[in-house]
């Protein structure tokens, strides 16, 4: 019912050059794929250039972050409006990269997934606990906080133009992959969130991605699980040929 979404996050990697080059090989390695959903986040400086090469392809564009106002004197920043421009049908929101390195609060998170979606921009909401966190037995605590703050304010219709990644920190680039069993946990945990605040036909509809270390190894075990609906990728999303086996996870 819901379709499975497979998202590369470049982080900050790949010149110009680069992006086209990876997408262009991306694009041929996907092109007889039809059941899944492929998005690509270039950095902003690759954006433009990426969204010439996935011209007439399913692949989509997205962006690592936005700003919540339109424009103004924000200097540094980039703007919904500036990414609908240049192409962007998704723009990853939240990511622990951000809320560690750069004072990412849910406060913030939400006011991007606001703005986002006053363009009609899709957010991938990131949330995801760190490793003290877990072993502290807080998993569901932080989950929970970081979906409610994430989502706060947000009509059913706007949640269902959302999706949301659950990340747990300490398999971001470290390997070290939840297990499908963990990440089923905290899946079903999310969309029962879901189905408290909204409801069950809601939280049903709603594409939860895994995200930490999913290659094409273990891609197929992650998605199996009835609650997990597409991945977020890193590193894996990097080479054309690794992202291309997770998108065909099936
Ligand atoms: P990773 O990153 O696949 O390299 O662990 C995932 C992410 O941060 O989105």
């Amino acid at each position: 019912m819901r379709t499975p979404i497979i998202a590369g996050n470049w982080k900050l990697n790949k010149t110009i050059s680069e992006s086209v080059a990876l997408t262009t090989s991306l694009k041929a390695s996907v092109a007889d794929v039809n059941n899944v959903e492929i998005i690509v986040a270039p950095p902003f400086t690759a954006l433009a250039a990426v969204n010439e090469v996935i011209a007439g392809s399913k692949i989509r564009l997205s962006a690592q972050d936005v700003y919540s106002e339109d424009s103004g004197a924000f200097t540094g920043e980039v703007s919904a409006p500036m990414l609908k421009d240049v192409g962007c049908e998704y723009v990853i929101i939240g990511h622990s990269e951000r809320r560690q390195y750069f004072g990412e609060t849910n406060e913030s998170v939400n006011q991007k997934v606001k703005a986002a979606l006053a363009h009609d921009l899709k957010p991938i909401l990131c949330v995801g606990e760190q490793l003290q966190e877990r072993e502290a037995g807080q998993t569901e605590t932080i989950i929970e906080d970081h979906v409610t703050g994430g989502i706060a304010g947000l009509s059913s219709t706007e949640l269902l133009s959302c999706v949301i990644a659950y990340e747990p920190v300490w398999a971001i680039g470290t390997g070290k992959t939840a297990t499908p069993a963990q990440a089923q946990e905290v899946h079903s945990f999310i969309r029962g969130l879901l189905t408290k605040i909204y409801s069950a036909d809601v939280a049903s509809q709603l594409c939860i991605q895994y995200g930490g270390s999913v290659k094409p190894e273990n891609a197929s075990e992650l998605m199996a699980q009835p609650d997990v609906d597409g991945a977020l990728v890193g590193g894996a999303s990097l080479e054309a040929e690794s992202f291309a086996q997770i998108v065909k996870f099936g």
